[in-house]
């Protein structure tokens, strides 16, 4: 068995293209399969035999109570569960809080906006787990989780979630500012980054339909509205129609510390998982540049439009895709510690 495993890790020789194709599905099963620790690897079954067997009902019940409480949890989470796995992989890094000698990540300038409801669902489900299964559970886990969950409740995919991440001692605002996709980057831009991080441009653009929920800030393309060159008010690729309703949301000084002046992204369905944010970038109604630029340029135009085709489509290429970002770059085995704090915001 153990050698099997192996055959998985990078240092041991990588499965190759031409081998036959029901032996790797017969390997992922098993792998799928394993309880426990299997050093490098995550698996469904992580906490099968330790004392937090069922922190996925755990975990669940807190989400749902949540989602009660505040109905932005899920793109808040979804965000933040980004950020973290973005920034030097999933470590829940994104959780901890700056000290006197550390200016930590989610205090980087690019950090704004990153809604307390996603950093209150991991508390309140560290808090939960602590209580009945003290020092087991990775806050970086139960991000993953608590974000599938979430998700789930305004219609996205059930899939399984991978786990055995263990959480960083170190987490450096720098790290955000450098590795994190800003506004204004070009398709070629937004390649690189996301290409630095293992994925297609195939991959980014199914990633980018996370803007199927959730806000965003005047600030961030009040640029497209005002201004936008000597010769015209709005950004061309932008409707008119929809530079004016945004308008009226946004006036020209209005201050990215106001936390209450957001715009939906994805304004057909702005509460539901589902590929409307593609449909809205052919009719102009991509928010942020980024959004808009999957339609406008022709590389990606394609897949905006099979997506715009099926939704479903759409929806099994996102649960690979965020099981991919899910595992980018994770502590595992022996590595980073499983932080104590409830809040998940302080190294032990
Ligand atoms: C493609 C590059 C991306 C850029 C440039 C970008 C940028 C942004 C910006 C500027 C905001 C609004 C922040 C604010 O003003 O409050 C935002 C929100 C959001 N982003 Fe992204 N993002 C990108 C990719 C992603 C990805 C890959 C995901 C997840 C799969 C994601 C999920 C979200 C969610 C859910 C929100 C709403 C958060 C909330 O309502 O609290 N974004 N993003
Ligand atoms: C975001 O970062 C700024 C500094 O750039 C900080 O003042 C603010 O408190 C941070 N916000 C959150 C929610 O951490
Ligand atoms: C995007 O670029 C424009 C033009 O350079 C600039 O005015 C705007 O502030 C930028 N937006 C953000 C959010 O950085
Ligand atoms: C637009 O440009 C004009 C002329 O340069 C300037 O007076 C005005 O304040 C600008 N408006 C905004 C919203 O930047
Ligand atoms: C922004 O401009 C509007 C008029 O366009 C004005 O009523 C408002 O007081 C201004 N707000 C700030 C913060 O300057």
């Amino acid at each position: 068995m153990k050698n099997i495993m192996l055959s998985f890790d990078g240092s041991n020789g990588n499965l190759e293209w031409g081998q036959g194709i029901e032996v790797v599905i017969l390997l992922m099963g098993l792998l799928l399969l394993l309880p426990g620790e299997v050093d490098g690897q995550l698996s469904v079954n992580f906490y099968q035999n330790t004392a937090c067997s069922n922190l996925e009902a755990v975990i669940q019940t807190v989400m749902v109570a949540k989602f009660q409480q505040a109905s932005t949890s899920p793109a808040a989470i979804l965000r933040l569960f980004f950020h973290d796995c973005m920034v030097n992989g999933c470590d829940a890094s994104v959780l901890i809080a700056s000290t006197p000698g550390n200016v930590a990540e989610r205090d980087a300038p690019i950090n704004l906006s990153l809604a307390g409801d996603g950093f209150d669902a991991v508390t309140q489900a560290k808090t939960a787990l602590e209580k009945i299964c003290p020092g087991i559970v990775s806050c970086a886990d139960i991000l993953a989780i608590a974000t599938r969950d979430l998700v789930r409740m305004v219609g996205g995919p059930a899939y399984p979630v991978l786990k055995g991440r263990r959480d960083s001692r170190i987490s450096r605002a720098i790290d955000a500012t450098e590795q994190l996709p800003t506004v204004n980057l070009t398709i070629n831009q937004l390649n690189a980054l996301f290409g630095s991080k293992g994925f297609s441009q195939h991959e980014m653009v199914t990633l980018s339909g996370g803007h199927t929920i959730g806000f965003v800030h005047c600030d961030q393309f009040l640029n497209r509205i005002y201004n936008f060159s000597s010769t015209s008010q709005t950004d061309p690729t932008m409707s008119a129609t929809f530079a004016q309703q945004l308008r009226l949301s946004c006036s020209p000084n209005v201050s990215n510390s106001d936390p209450n002046v957001v715009v939906f992204l994805d304004q057909t369905t702005s509460n539901r998982f589902d590929n409307a944010y593609y449909m809205n970038t052919v009719q102009g109604e991509g928010v942020l540049t980024t959004d808009q630029e999957l339609f406008t340029d022709l590389r990606t135009r394609s897949q905006v439009v099979e997506y715009i085709k099926s939704n479903s489509l759409f929806v099994s290429d996102y649960v690979n895709v965020i099981i991919k970002l899910g595992s980018l770059e994770v502590l595992t085995g022996t590595q980073g510690e499983i932080r104590r704090a409830l809040d998940c915001s302080a190294v032990n």
